[in-house]
């Protein structure tokens, strides 16, 4: 399989210094706990984590919703962290359907943490089925599968450095 890159590294370290200036800004004197969606925003997170100028924290809660590159339509939330008196910030990697953060976001409100807010690195917009209001965002992207930086097509390629199209 061939990819075709679509965001090179450099801009990725670009935009993840930006992010993390502007949330540094945003979240001084908070209580910020970053939330990643486990597995695709593992590698962000990482990133993200490391230009923050503020205290953080980290912890990850894990979703199945995929199989292949079709969504399944149903989200499991297998493990949820505590979040009370925490200014929560979602990680994502990619934002499609909007499907799985909005299912993320009711369980977490359910634990009353102090904020809520959402940071994804990528959006396919056109794909759409519910509105999703996302924070900060890395890059809007047009409706391709993207893998790379974390996100993967069957476990594989979240090693990539850079993010890029699938093709045959
Ligand atoms: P949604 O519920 O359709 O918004 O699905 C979002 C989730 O699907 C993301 O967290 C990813 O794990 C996965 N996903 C969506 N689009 C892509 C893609 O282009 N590449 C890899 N994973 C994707
Ligand atoms: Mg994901």
């Amino acid at each position: 399989m061939k990819i075709q890159v679509l965001i090179s590294e450099d801009k990725i370290k670009k935009r993840v210094k930006e992010l993390g200036k502007q949330i540094s800004q945003d979240y001084k004197d908070k209580n910020l706990l970053l939330l990643g969606v486990l597995k695709g925003s593992f590698i962000f997170l990482a990133d993200l984590m490391r230009t923050l100028e503020i205290p953080v924290q980290c912890d990850f809660l894990k979703v199945s919703s995929y199989i292949g590159d079709k969504s399944s339509g149903k989200i499991k939330i297998d493990f949820l962290p505590p979040v009370k008196k925490k200014d929560v910030l979602i990680i994502e990697d990619i934002i499609d359907t909007g499907l799985t953060i909005n299912s993320i976001k009711k369980e977490i409100e359910k634990q009353k943490p102090r904020s809520l807010k959402l940071c994804a690195f990528f959006d396919k917009p056109t794909r759409r089925e519910q509105e999703v209001k996302i924070d900060y965002l890395g890059f809007e992207i047009p409706n391709k599968f993207v893998v790379g930086y974390g996100l993967d097509y069957e476990e594989k390629f979240r090693s990539l450095s850079y993010v890029g199209t699938i093709g045959k």
